[in-house]
């Protein structure tokens, strides 16, 4: 119960963050092919076949501008906060209101499901990953990409795990390819590296979100895998 008002308290945070029109306008799709080309070293669309879903799929999320796929949808528990707010919906994509620790659809119902940026702002990330696996056909992909903490910040990350607002959890590579694996996927692909500080200039010095990005970027890297059921 504590960690599901924690998990209230991060989404609240979330919502704030997203509404105040701090994400990055930059989202868009060219962005998300970048991130394929350099953070998975794929630019392949034929990789988006059948049914694609995104689990926490924001405003923004990638799935909002994948390419090729039969049905597209985006689960998130803020879509009807986003629908109330008015926050751009894209035609093509289904967004449902939905935890993705207990996902509304039958085992075996889809092909692809991309996970970004997403566990360590969940309640319970190892039952996101359980939950993912039970929807996945056999032979299906997951595309999942983390900031995951530095070994060395893991004596200190009952600090993160109070302080950092969206974040209630912080978690290691090691620790999410073990909860990744323990669901059953296995890992084929996988690319880490330093975080970069890209939100350092769009906020002064004099502002606490500049130190605040400054701190994470020193304190993660980015891990991104691809992951077969
Ligand atoms: C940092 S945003 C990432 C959004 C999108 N994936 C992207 O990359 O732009 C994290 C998202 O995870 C969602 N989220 C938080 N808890 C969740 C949960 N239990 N199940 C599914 N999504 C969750 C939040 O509402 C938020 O939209």
């Amino acid at each position: 119960m504590a960690k599901y008002r924690r998990w209230l308290k991060a989404q609240e945070a979330e919502l704030d963050f997203i509404v105040s029109g701090l994400l990055e306008s930059s989202l868009d799709a060219q962005y998300w092919e970048n991130v394929l080309i350099k953070d998975f070293s794929f630019g392949d669309r034929s990789f988006w076949k059948g049914r694609v879903i995104e689990i926490g799929c924001g405003i923004k999320g990638m799935i909002h501008f994948v390419k090729g796929a039969g049905l597209k949808v985006g689960v998130d528990p803020l879509a009807l906060a986003f629908k109330r707010a008015n926050l751009s919906e894209f035609p093509g994509t289904i967004r449902l209101c939905a935890m993705g620790e207990t996902l509304p659809f039958q085992p075996n119902s889809f092909d692809r499901a991309i996970i970004y940026n997403v566990l360590d702002h969940t309640n319970n990330p190892r039952q996101i990953l359980k939950e993912t696996f039970r929807i996945l056909r056999p032979g299906s992909k997951l595309l999942f990409s983390l900031f995951a903490i530095a070994p060395w910040v893991t004596p200190i990350r009952w600090i993160l795990d109070l302080m950092d607002r969206e974040h209630p959890f912080h978690l290691t590579l090691q620790e999410a390819v073990s909860m990744i694996k323990s669901a059953g996927f296995e890992v084929v692909r996988m690319k880490t590296y330093k975080r970069r500080a890209y939100r350092l200039w769009s906020c002064p010095p004099s502002s606490s979100k500049h130190w605040k990005h400054l701190g994470a970027n020193l304190l993660h890297y980015s891990v991104n895998c691809i992951a077969v059921k």
